[in-house]
């Protein structure tokens, strides 16, 4: 393979000006993320340690194996919403290693309003199963949870991808032989009560998990009988009387370790053979990714660039490099593993989406995951390329990129805007995973042009009751557009609403991707669903 070759002078003054614009996101980015990592409510986090319970990261680093890498999901979920009073959303999700298995872990923070579940708290849950279904992680649910948080019930409860899906999702799960373990570390109320109920194996802690349907003072309301949580619900009676939890615990580092027993005495999985070569640091340093990531958008950032900084040796065998200059696609190897990375150089023409099309073809019939680097602002507009059918051309790689199997991978490195969002494999083309870096922007199309659209919407309804546009309001309604196209582009209101599984720093993103597709090799790839058409 060929090693590319960086044109970029990284003493430039374009270079040192985004680096430290960069830094200063980075600066932000870090700053946000720590303080959502220690937490909002210090008296809740006190009554919770004075307890004897440890705190939900620490719960999972016990859980982890020694030294391996846990990749946390959606750490800034619910972020600039509910007045900051959920962070992380009070639930803990990602990739961890137990006994050498990646699994997913599914863990409450009781610290945060009892670990009480809002929208994005259950966005985040189905996420996470989600993940384990289409990579066949086995699940560990530690639970520590109040359920509903009863002022929002309306966004939680009844509908199809609402509270009621994580017991479905635990069904089918455990139909296609996925693992699940319950760890109850606290509360586990009413309808959250089937998660260890559905879990194959239950560890419950004595003193401080209880399980019930109904607790105390909804069966004194309902039925006057007086009863304590521990003699309803709790551990002792649950491994002595009702059997729905298997194993006593006498603290959370006790449960923590009969959990890891557990997964010491289960059979080993064989994994996806995906051939791994020798792993090399990019030739060029990841950290040279601040000074070249699009921070303007009307930029272009040579996308061989980024790639140099993101895959091993800087090595990359590129597939049609003369044709249809606007997408990059090659193939490379990450931490070893072999990947088509297929990467936005500018808008999408007619032949750039035929190129790519044929690209997914060539991964799928080779078996060989799939990356996208997005920084894309669209598809070419106009007469001349609508005469020449961009549409139908489009479609071919939207219908590639949603009907491969091998397992994609996205990284928002730049703009993700219309239709280019799905032909870049956007969040409903379902990728394993989905990232953005800080300076990534989401919208239908860009605040400018939406402002455009909207002032000539209005400007022709008036015409037409012969009424005039004053251009003080036209401007007034075209700096509204452009401000909410701001907030609502950014990295943070994406990631506040799981429309991604995380904000990303852009050294991080080999590993990161890395993670992703050792996960992806605990289920067989499946086989490709078309022939080789050449578009
Ligand atoms: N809905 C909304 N808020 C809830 C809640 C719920 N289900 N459960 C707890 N909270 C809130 C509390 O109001 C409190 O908020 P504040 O900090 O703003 O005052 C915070 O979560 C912590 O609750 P608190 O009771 O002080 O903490 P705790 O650690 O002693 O107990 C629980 C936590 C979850 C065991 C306990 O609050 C409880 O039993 N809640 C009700 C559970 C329930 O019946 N759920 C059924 C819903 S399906």
């Amino acid at each position: 393979m060929n090693q590319l070759e960086s044109k970029i002078d990284v003493q430039s003054d374009d270079f040192l000006n985004n680096k430290k614009s960069y830094d200063k996101l980075m600066s932000v980015y870090r700053d946000r993320l720590k303080g959502i990592l220690e937490g909002v409510d210090e008296k809740a986090k006190e009554r919770h340690l004075k307890r004897g319970k440890l705190l939900v990261r620490d719960r999972i680093e016990l859980l982890l194996d020694k030294n391996t890498p846990f990749l946390e999901l959606s750490a800034m979920a619910a972020c600039d919403q509910y007045e900051n009073q959920f962070p992380s959303a009070g639930i803990v999700t990602g990739i961890g290693v137990i006994h050498g298995r990646e699994c997913i872990i599914v863990a409450n923070d009781a610290t945060v309003k009892g670990g009480t579940y809002i929208k994005e708290t259950i966005k985040k849950h189905i996420r996470a199963q989600e993940i384990a279904m289409e990579n066949h992680l086995p699940c560990i649910y530690m639970v520590d949870s109040g359920g509903v948080f009863l002022p929002e019930q309306s966004k939680v409860f009844p509908d199809k991808y609402d509270f009621g899906r994580f017991f479905f999702n635990q069904s089918k799960m455990s139909a296609r032989g996925i693992p699940q373990i319950s760890i109850v570390m606290g509360s586990c109320t009413a309808g959250g009560a089937y998660v260890p109920a559905m879990s194959d194996e239950t560890i419950i802690v004595r003193g401080q998990g209880t399980i019930f349907i109904g607790g105390p003072p909804l069966v004194k309301a309902a039925t006057g009988e007086d009863v304590s949580a521990e003699e309803l619900g709790g551990a002792e009676m649950h491994t002595s009387i009702s059997g729905v939890a298997d194993h006593l615990a006498k603290d959370d580092r006790h449960a923590v370790q009969i959990c890891r027993n557990i997964f010491e005495s289960m059979p080993k999985v064989q994994k996806y053979n995906l051939e791994r070569a020798e792993v090399l640091e990019p030739v060029y340093p990841a950290n040279e990714l601040y000074g070249l990531a699009p921070l303007d958008l009307k930029k272009p950032v040579d996308a061989r660039e980024l790639i140099a900084r993101i895959v091993d040796g800087s090595t990359f065998q590129e597939f049609k490099e003369r044709y249809a200059p606007t997408i990059v696609t090659g193939f490379a190897k990450i931490m070893g593993f072999p990947v088509g990375i297929i990467a936005n150089n500018g808008i999408i023409f007619s032949e750039t989406s035929l190129k790519a099309a044929h690209f997914i073809e060539l991964c799928s019939f080779r078996k060989i995951p799939l990356v996208f680097l997005q920084n894309i602002t669209g598809f070419m507009v106009g007469k001349e390329y609508e005469h020449k059918g961009i549409a139908r051309d489009g479609a071919k790689m939207v219908h590639a990129v949603a009907n491969v199997q091998v397992p994609k991978f996205t990284v928002i490195v730049g703009g993700s805007f219309g239709a280019g969002n799905y032909a870049m494999a956007g969040r409903a083309y379902e990728p394993r995973l989905l990232f953005m870096w800080p300076n990534a922007k989401i919208s239908v199309m860009g605040g400018e042009q939406a402002a455009g659209v909207l002032v000539q919407v209005k400007e022709q309804q008036l015409q037409m009751r012969g009424e005039e546009f004053p251009q003080e309001e036209q401007d007034k309604l075209k700096q509204s557009i452009l401000d909410k196209y701001e907030k609502e582009g950014s990295a943070y209101f994406s990631t506040s609403r799981l429309w991604d599984d995380g904000i990303i720093d852009p050294a991080d993103t080999r590993k990161v991707l890395a993670m992703g597709i050792a996960s992806s090799l605990n289920k067989e790839f499946g086989k490709p669903d078309f022939g080789v058409f050449r578009m």
